[in-house]
């Protein structure tokens, strides 16, 4: 840590999450490489951003993540095109899921290839590059979900985030005495279009501002881990992960 990471790579940035952490890294002044499916969405971003920060450099790329040989191009075109990667945030994710045994087995898979295999990707490419520069900040968008298997509709996509969360406890520990960081973000509720289509509980949904503030500022301070925003899903987090099943029935 200590040194600025200039050029930030954002994964799932045409929207959401990765579209607001963009906004806010290039009001700190930083060069950007944003990737998503949607790439006019993209576009019009770069064109926001460029105009309210002219300082700053925005590459754009359109990418489908469970595409593994592109993730890789991708991420080596945007490294060249920044002039090298101090932080890459694995955002890019997928809320679809269906009953296990239902008939509906599409939508299961198609979570699991984007939130996990799409991840490790991600994780492949952006540690090919720090391994080389011997150093980079490495960002795991995983989620509360994490903490506990979620029934229903959701399982599939409570066990990919599982899996970010393993694969990042996982590199911290490898990578501990080097100078690539690992840090693992589980956000809770944040009004997105992912959390309206989930039907995620309201009450508990934080705005977009106060969620991606959290995860902003989390990422700058490079923690191993971190459960975010705020004291309240701080509080979810450690109720999921140790009270008994009887009292966390009630809240998955
Ligand atoms: N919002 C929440 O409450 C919440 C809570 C915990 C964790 N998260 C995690 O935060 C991340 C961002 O979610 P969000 O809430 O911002 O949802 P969102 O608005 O639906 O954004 C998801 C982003 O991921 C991209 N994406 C999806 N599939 C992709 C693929 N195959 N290849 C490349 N990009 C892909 C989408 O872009 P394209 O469609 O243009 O490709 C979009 O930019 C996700 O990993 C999500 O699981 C969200």
């Amino acid at each position: 840590m200590g040194k600025t990471r200039k050029n930030i790579l954002i994964t799932g940035a045409s929207s959401g999450l990765g579209e607001e952490m963009a906004r806010r890294f290039a009001a700190k002044g930083r060069n950007l490489g944003l990737c998503a499916r949607r790439e006019g969405r993209l576009e019009t971003l770069r064109e926001e951003l460029l105009a309210a920060n002219p300082g700053i450099s925005v590459a754009i790329r359109g990418l489908d993540v469970t595409d593994h040989d592109a993730v890789a191009a991708v991420f080596g075109e945007l490294r060249d095109e920044l002039g090298g990667l101090d932080r890459v945030v694995v955002n890019a994710g997928l809320g679809k899921g269906a009953k296990i045994g239902s008939g509906r087995a599409e939508a299961n898979l198609a979570t699991a290839r984007t939130n996990f295999i799409g991840a490790l990707s991600q994780c492949e490419a952006a540690l090919e590059i720090f391994r080389a520069q011997k150093y980079g900040h490495l960002v795991l968008v995983s989620s509360i979900s994490a903490d506990r298997g979620l029934p229903g509709a959701k399982a599939v996509y409570s066990a990919s985030k599982a899996g970010v969360a393993a694969l990042g406890e996982a590199l911290a520990a490898e990578l501990a005495k080097t100078d690539i960081v690992v840090t693992t973000l589980l956000p809770g509720f944040i009004a997105t279009d992912m959390s309206s289509k989930a039907g995620d509980s309201s009450a508990l949904t934080a705005t977009l501002d106060e969620g991606v503030s959290a995860m902003v500022s989390a990422i700058e301070k490079e923690p191993r881990r971190a459960a975010l925003p705020g004291l309240k899903w701080q509080g979810i987090d450690v109720a999921l992960r140790f009270l008994p099943n009887e009292l966390t029935n009630r809240l998955v």
